[in-house]
């Protein structure tokens, strides 16, 4: 086995070996499934880490479950812990088990014949979906709960045709069937929700992306050297897409970046829809779930595909070949001016790109973690999929849903990510200030009337620091540097910069409040802990609600001059269009890390000025 980099992602080798020492150890028997395998990163410092994995082992006849991890240095199991409140995620082979448990069962077949669908019954598609946490006491354990859509044919899209209000609770360790509400009766829509197979128009020309010269960045292993730029390229089955080490000009500012939980909680009263808020990340796993890329289809130019592996149901490795995505792109220009002389000075902007996509049910999820020459780290996060959609009367009036196709509603609801950043800005120790531009009143300071200034607010502690984004004042939140101070004195800073975006909406009273609790404001801090990573707990899957940054930033802990993580909360809500159907264009939302004073000028004066030679520079004019 060739020794990785402790950061890297887990190798198929290691994660046999990893089962060999949980099976010679006898923690696996015939019903032990794996949720999930997660790798183990070292403590910050440990110049010589030992290579331990997180198994999360699900007995399913019992469904008792528990954390081992292993040492893979030393082949021995270092820890053993049940999980307490909440289940881990779901297995694939569960989404076939409520299917097969609600196609067996005699009510939901009767629901079906009473709708005059008995004979759909084997063109039925069962969805199975987390079912939030209600406290019910006939809910507990390992439960799940399937819709019922319908598809005319093996490829139509069934998200098409929902069967309203019909509703299979699924006990999935007692392999059986709690109850099945059957509200009501409207008719399923009959329209297809086909997207494929539609004529290509002839009128685009090809666009060719040619890098004769190959491409500008290097990669060793998983460690990547672009522009200045050096970083570390990981993934795990929970995360998807993690970055590691990032720097700019030999000099840190980001230890660690990714979204480690998302939230998508629905607004609509409805029996089959009010309890739907999926945790893409910890109820379905975004790595485990991640697209094998298509060159050309997802990115274009030259490419450099990093592979990963993850674990299938039985713990065994399972290869995404091209997980994850790295190329260059042209962004129009990075600067420009005309001087007096009429004298043009162009430089072009290019980012480095590296993305990954998960696709979870009728959605699917793109992270695309974008480099730039001027320093600037952005994250852009991209919808796309299809809406889920209930089915209502043509015509409708319906308060929290939009008809998006005859008699297809589409409910309101909300894409909540939550990125985690671990920022290093010159070092770990940082402190955290936001800055508003302020209006000054007419008065000796401001006599004319045109006068404003901007306040500086240091947020100290926890609680100072859980902010809402707030546009009309151009709010940043401003990572500064306790150990570096630039050329004019100042501490050397990074500014994060949020694009505007409404919370959680949600009431207070709502068990999605509870759960999903981080989504609440667009901005946490909290000082580092290796063992605080997912926002929402470790395992939000049937969670009453609690775990996660409320609870870790309940002590209101010190965060000046610290080891500084960010918890920066985005994405859309979304009204669904007309045009979000069959298949919604990309949804795009994110933010920007962009220095501030952490340079002493532009970094990018350097540049080349024209793409292959000189002819936009001004000495040819
Ligand atoms: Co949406």
């Amino acid at each position: 086995m060739t020794r990785p980099h402790p950061l890297d992602p887990l190798t198929a080798d290691e994660l046999t070996a990893g089962r060999a020492i949980l099976a010679g150890e006898g923690l696996l028997t015939e019903t032990t499934r794996f949720p999930a395998v997660l790798p183990v990163e070292p403590e910050k410092g440990d110049a010589a880490p030992d290579r331990r994995v997180q198994y999360t082992l699900l007995d399913t006849a019992t469904g008792q479950a528990r954390d081992v991890v292993v040492s893979l240095s030393k082949r021995e199991v270092v820890s053993t812990e049940d999980c307490g409140e909440g289940q881990p995620a779901y297995l694939f082979e569960e989404y076939d088990l409520a299917a097969s448990i609600t196609k067996a069962s005699p009510e939901w077949q009767a629901a079906m014949e009473r709708r005059g669908l008995g004979d759909r019954i084997g063109q039925a598609f069962c969805a199975p979906l987390a079912p939030g946490f209600f406290g019910r006491p006939d809910e507990t354990g390992r439960v799940i709960r399937s819709l019922t859509f319908l598809r005319d044919d093996e490829s139509d899209s069934p998200w098409a045709h929902p069967v309203e209000g019909l509703i299979v609770h699924i006990d999935l360790t007692g392999q059986r069937v709690i109850r099945v509400e059957d509200e009501g009766d409207v008719p399923v829509p009959p329209e297809h929700g086909r997207y494929d197979g539609v004529p290509a128009r002839a009128t685009l020309k090809p666009i060719e992306i040619t890098q004769p010269e190959g491409p500008s960045f290097t990669v060793d292993g998983n460690e990547v050297t672009w522009e200045g730029w050096k970083l570390r390229v990981g993934f795990n089955a929970r995360e998807g897409l993690t970055l590691h080490q990032i720097s700019f000009q030999n000099r840190s500012v980001l230890h660690r970046a990714s979204v480690p939980e998302m939230v998508v909680p629905y607004g609509d009263t409805a029996p089959g829809r009010f309890w739907i808020s999926y945790f893409d990340a910890g109820e379905y796993l975004l790595g485990k779930n991640g697209n094998d890329l298509r060159l050309g289809c997802d990115c274009l130019g030259v490419i450099h595909y990093f592979p990963a592996f993850v674990a299938d149901d039985h713990g065994h490795p399972v290869e995404i070949p091209r997980a994850i995505c790295m190329h260059e792109e042209d962004y129009g220009i990075l600067w420009k001016h005309t001087d007096l002389a009429g004298r043009a000075e162009v430089r072009r902007s290019r980012r480095l790109v590296i993305s990954s996509i998960s696709t979870i049910g009728n959605y699917d999820y793109g992270f695309f973690w974008y480099l730039y020459l001027d320093g600037t780290v952005e994250l852009e996060a991209k919808a796309t999929g299809i809406v889920f959609a209930g089915a209502a009367h043509p015509g409708t009036d319906h308060p929290h849903a939009n008809e998006i196709a005859p008699g297809l509603f589409a409910p309101v609801h909300q894409h909540l990510f939550c990125a985690r950043l671990d920022v290093a800005i010159d070092g770990e120790r940082n402190s955290l200030v936001e800055v508003d531009v302020e209006r000054v009143p007419m008065g000796d300071q401001n006599p004319y009337g045109n006068a404003f200034t901007w306040k500086e607010t240091p947020l100290r502690t926890e609680r100072e620091a859980q902010r809402h984004a707030d546009p009309a004042k151009a709010r940043v939140w401003e990572i500064r540097s306790a150990e570096r101070t630039n050329r004019l004195g100042s501490a050397t800073a990074y500014q994060l910069v949020p694009r505007p975006s409404a919370t959680l909406m949600a009431q207070p009273e709502s068990t999605v409040h509870q759960r999903a609790t981080f989504a609440t404001r667009h901005l946490w801090a909290t000082p580092y802990r290796a063992d605080e990573r997912f926002p929402a707990g470790d395992r939000p899957n049937a969670h009453p609600g609690g775990a996660g940054l409320p609870a870790w930033t309940a002590a209101d802990r010190d965060l000046v001059d610290t080891d500084l993580v960010l918890w920066h909360v985005f994405g859309p809500t979304h009204i669904p269009r007309p045009e979000d159907w069959p298949v919604m264009p990309v949804d795009y939302s994110g933010f920007s890390l962009r220095p501030y004073g952490f340079l002493d000028r532009n970094p990018a004066l350097d540049l080349p000025s024209g793409a292959s030679d000189d002819h936009c520079s001004a000495h040819e004019h």
